[in-house]
């Protein structure tokens, strides 16, 4: 899909929504037609795409479900209902640990559809109930509309407060520990590893899962101190096997997943995977044409945005400030990207 026909998605379906207002900026005028489910039957329209200054009308930072007890992390809004959640991705974005003023449109539909794509997969334990939100007792009024593509309903659980790291590749945290004692997480590896190197096989190097800032990084032992030796063993053996069958598939669509997260969750006497799973976000995917040892990997989704913070001479200390639309647009295309290559689909 080339880009003209992308910003113009975005239109049609944010003015579906309703929320393109017409003093917004004149971004690109459609010469073919493009098919929308909201076209009145059997007319072709020829559309003029407007996308406003701040790149916002599309994106939605936080969602609103009056009534219902709501969590939010970084990215997702996760409602409470008893046993059930609805779990939902927003526009957010992160980086250097902090929430961007920006959203970045289409994200969380893109974080959601590479979860389920994963999560029918990979035949293991999940949390994934339903894609259909409205088998939630939802209040009166709710946007069924804006919440459906970009939400789950998941089962509740008891969160492991663990973060469930896999690694084939060196880089990250991972990268700086060996640098100083050739282990990550106190896993002894070979000399002579460079930024970048597949390791000889892949790790589970386990981090706490800190309420706010920085993850730390933990041993096995540490791990086993938290939660237990045989849950431990329970979540390595887990993370590995999934992580495997991860990258096995992206393989085949020339996706390196050079380290992801996971959490799994408890309930009824089983583990169960859960959060989000193997999404941009979460993983570090690098296109393996592209991958060359001794350096860092451009990082497929976020590069613009770091990049871009890098050069504005911000502190990463204080409130970042806001992307410019340019950026925005690239990254948001990056997430479409990263979906349809990882799944083979159209997005
Ligand atoms: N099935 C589940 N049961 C309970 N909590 C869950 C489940 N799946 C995910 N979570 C929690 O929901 C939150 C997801 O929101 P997110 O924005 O990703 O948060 P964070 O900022 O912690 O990454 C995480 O805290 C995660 O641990
Ligand atoms: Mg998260």
């Amino acid at each position: 899909m080339n880009q003209a026909r992308k910003v113009a998605r975005f239109f049609v379906i944010s003015q579906g929504n309703g929320r393109v207002a017409e003093a917004d900026l004149l971004l690109f005028r459609s010469t073919d037609y493009l098919p929308h489910r909201l076209d009145p039957p059997g007319q072709r329209l020829q559309r003029v795409c407007l996308l406003s200054k701040s790149a916002s009308p599309m994106v939605l930072l936080q969602s609103e479900i009056p009534g219902i007890p709501v969590r939010r992390g970084k990215v997702r809004d996760v409602y409470d209902f008893g046993d059930r959640l609805l779990f939902v991705a927003t526009d957010r974005i992160s980086a250097f640990d902090y929430i961007l003023p920006n959203g970045i449109p289409r994200k969380g539909e893109v974080l959601t559809r590479i979860s389920r794509f994963w999560f029918s997969l990979l035949g293991v334990d999940h949390h994934l109930l339903s894609d259909e939100i409205t088998s939630l007792p939802l209040p009166a009024g709710t946007d069924v509309e804006s919440l459906r593509p970009r939400s789950m309903v998941v089962m509740k659980t008891q969160v492991v407060p663990i973060e469930c790291v896999a690694r084939g590749y060196l880089s990250g945290s991972g990268w700086k520990e060996y640098q100083k004692s050739s282990t990550v997480c106190g896993i002894p590896l070979p000399a002579g590893l460079v930024e970048s190197s597949r390791l000889p096989a892949p790790i589970f190097t386990p981090a706490t899962k800190a309420e706010s800032g920085h993850d730390e990084n933990i041993s096995f032992e540490q791990t086993s101190g938290i939660i237990g030796p045989e849950l431990s063993e329970t979540l390595r053996s887990l993370t590995l096997k999934i992580y495997g069958r991860g990258c096995e598939h992206a393989a085949t669509r020339g996706i390196i997943i050079a380290d992801t997260k996971f959490e799994f969750g408890l309930r009824e006497g089983r583990v169960i995977l859960i959060d989000e799973v193997m999404t941009p976000d979460s993983s570090r995917f690098w296109p393996a044409n592209d991958w060359q040892p001794g350096r860092g990997q451009a990082s497929f989704d976020k590069q613009f945005v770091r990049d871009w913070l890098e050069r504005s001479g911000w502190d990463k200390n204080s409130p970042p400030p806001s992307l410019p639309d340019e950026v925005v647009r690239r990254t948001s295309e990056r997430y479409i990207e990263a979906f349809e290559i990882l799944t083979g689909q159209a997005f």
